[in-house]
């Protein structure tokens, strides 16, 4: 069967300044879909955009959900309805035993990992819904399905957001709009600074690859699944962790 011809759409990537958001900015941008970045420092937004065909870099913080909000209408009314969300802001948070794990630092993740997933892919499915076309995707990671140890917060965000996915994939699964996740083991980005080289050294030790996972193999993926080839998958979990997972 030949493949389709994609129809250029108009993308929205959170956190799309820095390491997997870049990539899959990147990918998208190479397909010619209109990309807006967007990521906490609208200068580092606009940088990473100006490398890009037809990209632009906006500063929001996606965790500030009148932000959000302001940002979904001024890309929808400067480039036309959205397409493609993909949600990759994200930030590891504290590594600590859980005795003494910090609330505060559970409250930075949650928010950030979980509440901003919450925000974009409700801000974005209103969009969608108009059109009735959409593909969402979500970066959880591996630590939301085997849990990572001292890393409580991080690992139980990464849970939420797999149940989120699930949970709205299905709802609108009758509509053209999909919803996905992925989720990667360690992959070679400036996250991987958050962690201590003991941390690193770990997670990399539970790959039978053998390393790290780079930014250009999860972004072919999201990239696929942002796609209108990504028809018959919906509220689904797809892994990229170099044979660590066993589910
Ligand atoms: N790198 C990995 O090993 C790995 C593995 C599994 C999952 N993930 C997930 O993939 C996603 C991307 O990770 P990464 O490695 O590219 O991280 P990164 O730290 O390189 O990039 C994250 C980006 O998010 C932006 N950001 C942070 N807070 C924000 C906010 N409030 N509003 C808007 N933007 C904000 C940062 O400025 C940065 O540009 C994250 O959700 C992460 O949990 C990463």
């Amino acid at each position: 069967m030949a493949q389709t011809q994609e129809t250029q759409r108009v993308a929205i990537v959170t956190g799309g300044a820095g390491g997997l958001g870049f990539a899959i900015a990147e990918r998208l941008a190479d397909q010619g879909h209109v990309v807006a970045i967007w990521d906490l420092d609208e200068e580092r937004a606009g940088a990473a955009a100006a490398r890009l065909p037809k990209a632009h870099g906006y500063g929001v913080d996606v965790t500030d959900r009148a932000a959000v909000d302001a940002a979904m209408s001024r890309v929808v009314d400067e480039f036309g309805p959205l397409g493609i969300l993909v949600n990759s802001a994200g930030h590891n948070g504290p590594l600590e035993a859980f005795a003494d794990y910090p609330f505060d630092g559970w409250r930075f993740v949650m928010t950030l990992n979980l509440d901003a997933v919450f925000h974009c892919c409700q801000a974005g499915v209103r969009e969608m819904l108009k059109t009735g076309y959409g593909r969402i995707v979500n970066l959880a990671s591996i630590a939301g399905k085997e849990g990572n140890p001292n890393a409580v917060a991080y690992s139980a965000s990464k849970a939420g957001v797999i149940g989120l996915t699930k949970s709205v994939g299905k709802e609108l699964a009758t509509t053209q709009i999909r919803v996905n996740c992925v989720t990667p083991a360690a992959i070679e980005t400036e996250m991987l600074s958050q962690l201590t080289p003991e941390f690193k050294a770990f997670v990399t030790s539970k790959i039978p690859v053998g390393r790290l996972g780079r930014a250009e193999e999860v972004a072919s993926l999201v990239a696929w699944l942002a796609s209108e080839e990504c028809s018959f998958s919906t509220g689904a979990v797809f892994d990229v962790s170099g044979g660590r997972a066993t589910y």
